[in-house]
């Protein structure tokens, strides 16, 4: 038996972050950009006592059946509905996430995905490249909205919710929320931010933005009849996890023109896209990447390591999400 600890990298990660694991560990890589099969994934658990995962690799009863001497898996990734935590801690098994460290980075970009939708800068730059720029108008060229002195409606009201809200200020939005909790009145003061419910956010808002985890609870919390409560004039941005919105019903809306706009960063079985979202000009779309600067994500796979090497040191992950295995 190897002296080192056995762990698995199961996606590509920075050359020199993975060097640094190879002097401690004997590592598992898999460096390409294939995700790996279940049963793949069950197998390489089978033989290592940590791993490294991304949201692409679902950690469940069947990837912890052989899984006999594993004690971490640590998700490259705040969110963390690829792991069913239960079966893990059932397992006797560590889940941790990277928290905090890509705070400001998705809050920028849920910022920028909201700018892009409202003054139609993705459909603008398709415009000109299909060459379709050869006069200047006042009132056909592509008209967009307003965001500053607005109305910013945040669904999902947790660290990035609040950085997006901050951000809002700024342009002198005025910032209303929903979440399943309501926030100190400390914290709604540094956000300038008001609770109202779903249904009075969905009414108000000329920008709607969501950034609640997914869970079997938040599966299509934005559906037709949702949509429909939203102004025909309003944007939708959702960089929170696919799923929560109903593409479908989404692409609906946009082609019959009941909101303005739309952004996603993610998308209901993604990396694949629904068919009727891809011929819409009125949505911008980005490919899962709102926390994707090279100084965040260093620091997520950094944050990862260090969870992971805390684990497999007997102490106590930084981010450990099942507490309850360290108390135990
Ligand atoms: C996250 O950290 O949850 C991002 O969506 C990347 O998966």
């Amino acid at each position: 038996m190897s002296a080192k600890p056995r762990i698995l990298v199961a996606r590509a990660i920075f050359p020199d972050a993975l060097a640094k694991l190879e002097e401690s560990f004997e590592v598992q890589s898999n460096q390409t950009d294939e995700v790996f099969s279940p049963d793949q994934l069950r197998n390489h658990l089978a033989n290592v006592e940590g791993a490294l995962v991304f949201g692409s690799e679902r950690i469940d009863q069947n990837a912890l059946s052989d899984a006999k001497h594993l004690k971490i898996v640590a998700n490259i990734s705040v969110g963390y509905n690829n792991f069913d935590v239960p079966a893990m801690t059932a397992a006797g098994v560590m889940a941790t996430n990277t928290p905090d460290v890509l705070t400001d980075s998705t809050a920028d970009f849920g910022f920028a995905l909201m700018m892009a939708a409202a003054r139609r800068i993705t459909e603008s730059e398709h415009w000109i490249r299909k060459g379709q720029w050869d006069k200047m108008s006042i009132v056909y060229n592509p008209l967009g909205m307003d965001l500053h002195h607005t109305t910013l409606g945040i669904i999902g009201m947790g660290r990035i919710g609040q950085g997006i809200a901050k951000r809002g200020l700024g342009f002198g939005m005025n910032v209303i929320y929903n979440n399943r909790k309501r926030l100190s009145t400390e914290d709604e003061k540094a956000c300038g931010a008001r609770y109202v419910d779903k249904e009075t956010l969905l009414r108000e808002a000329d920008h709607v933005v969501l950034v609640v985890p997914y869970s079997a609870e938040s599966h299509h919390l934005i559906g037709a009849k949702e949509i429909a409560l939203m102004k025909p004039t309003a944007t939708l941005v959702n960089i929170a996890r696919g799923g929560i919105v109903d593409d479908a019903a989404l692409a609906a809306a946009l082609k019959a023109k009941t909101i303005f706009a739309a952004a996603l960063d993610v998308y209901e079985g993604e990396p694949k896209v629904h068919p009727e979202l891809l011929k819409l000009s009125n949505i911008v779309l980005a490919p899962h990447i709102a926390s994707a600067t090279e100084k965040t994500r260093r620091a997520m796979v950094d944050l990862a390591a260090r969870n992971l090497r805390a684990a497999l040191a007997g102490e106590k992950p930084p981010s450990l999400i099942n507490t309850e295995l360290w108390q135990k």
